[in-house]
């Protein structure tokens, strides 16, 4: 095991409740619909435009692309509104010593997030410069569950995937590590169980247990 690639919403930031708030604000306020839970585990790990398309796509809402456009956008600035007061402090409990331990070890790392806000959020957080690479979801051909952003990941470390752990808090997130070959960790929920180990929450994943699991 020679490196780690970290998903960022709900691993290493609390942010993933903000970005579908965020969503179930913008569609009442444009549709007065409300979006139910269930949305969520297929919003989340899923770019902002897949997201908004499989949100439209339940409500069973067409829309031109124009319109589509705004709202993502729309979407961005409620969500970006609720990261002001967001600080080093919300780190997820337990990253940062998963981090530090990491970096001692001499494993490299990787940011393998699907978000566009991902620098502005490590930055918030003082995690900036951390990481070895920060894959730019931009420039990644198909987004999770495709693996392309881990093999993107493992690629900017010069490492082979077989030589990495993806860290990830979605289905999407986990089915595109397991299709890049990596050994994958889920935190989170049942849902997860496709994950080679799943841990319940941040506080639980440490680094003897990843390379445990990558043992085994
Ligand atoms: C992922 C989130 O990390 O980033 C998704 O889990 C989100 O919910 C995606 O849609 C894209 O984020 P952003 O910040 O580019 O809108
Ligand atoms: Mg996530």
């Amino acid at each position: 095991m020679k490196g780690i690639l970290f998903d960022l919403d709900g691993v290493i930031a609390d942010t993933a409740v903000y970005h579908f708030s965020a969503w179930r604000q913008l569609i009442k306020k444009h549709f007065n619909c409300d979006l139910p839970d269930e949305l969520e585990v297929k919003t989340k790990g899923v770019s902002r435009e897949d997201s908004l398309t499989a949100i439209l796509s339940y409500l069973k809402i067409d829309i031109s692309e124009e319109e589509f456009e705004a709202l993502a956008i729309e979407k961005n600035q409620l969500y970006l509104q609720s990261l002001t007061t967001m600080t080093e402090t919300d780190i997820l409990p337990g990253i940062k010593s998963l981090i530090d331990d990491c970096k001692s070890k001499g494993l490299k790392l990787a940011l393998a997030s699907a978000s566009k806000n991902g620098p502005i959020i490590l930055d918030k957080l003082g995690l900036a410069h951390v990481f070895d690479a920060i894959v730019d979801p931009s420039e990644v051909r198909k987004g999770k569950p495709a693996p392309d952003i881990f093999l993107a990941a493992a690629r900017q470390l010069d490492l082979l995937p077989s030589e990495c752990v993806g860290l990830e808090d979605s289905v999407a997130g986990i089915t595109a590590i397991n299709t890049a070959g990596i050994v994958s960790i889920g935190v989170g929920g049942p849902e997860l169980n496709h994950a080679k180990a799943r841990f319940e929450t941040t506080k639980d994943v440490t680094l003897e247990k990843i390379e445990k699991v990558f043992k085994r």
